[in-house]
């Protein structure tokens, strides 16, 4: 089994993915395990929406609607919902804390979104997280009922890597540019 560093160093974002997708059971599984992130008071500020089937219209139709996109262009649209059989709306859940503050809050959220992705793809699935201009729109939160003071942080498009030769690893980060002292 790959260690940490090594899964970190070969994660890719998959575009593309197959019609297969975790289980319910197999993504209670990893949702547990990627809710082990730092977690300031424990407060736990994240849900996940699980999205199949025909209910990724809703996704489509409110992006499209955001957009203003009406006819072949909202139809087109849509379809890009439909990229995975499965799409995972991270959502920000913040508590009402004076010791942790929101932006503290959608840290854990967004790290709960990173772990899932590498937890996904240890288990060989293809994953990209997904936004654009329209993730905090009025649509969007509507569309995906949203509670008063929690926002979207997109959604992870997940399926099985499909057959054929990944893309090459990423460019490495210059650590030296991204390290100093204080
Ligand atoms: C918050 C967030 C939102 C993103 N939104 C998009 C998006 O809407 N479209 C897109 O092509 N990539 C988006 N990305 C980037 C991809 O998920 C992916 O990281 C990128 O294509 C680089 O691929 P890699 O993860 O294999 O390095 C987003 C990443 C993050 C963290």
């Amino acid at each position: 089994m790959a260690s940490v560093f090594e899964a970190m160093q070969e994660r890719r974002s998959s575009s593309k993915v197959t019609d297969e997708a975790p289980s319910h059971d197999e993504l209670l599984e990893l949702i547990e395990a990627a809710g082990q992130v730092a977690d300031h008071s424990g407060m736990t500020p994240w849900r996940v929406l699980e999205i199949r089937g025909e209910s990724r219209r809703i996704v489509g139709e409110s992006l499209a609607a955001a957009a203003g996109l009406e006819g072949r262009d909202a139809d087109k649209n849509i379809r890009k919902a439909y990229r995975a059989p499965l799409l995972l709306a991270v959502i920000v859940s913040p508590r009402p804390s004076f010791k942790v503050p929101y932006w503290e809050q959608e840290a854990v959220a967004s790290g709960v979104a990173h772990s899932l992705n590498l937890l996904l793809h240890e288990r060989g699935y293809g994953a990209m997280w997904r936004t654009g201009i329209h993730t905090r729109s009025d649509a969007v939160r509507l569309a995906h009922r949203l509670e008063p003071g929690e926002q979207m942080l997109g959604w992870i498009y997940v399926g099985r890597y499909p057959d054929r030769p990944r893309s090459s690893r990423r460019s490495r980060v210059d650590a030296r540019r991204h390290l100093s002292s204080l």
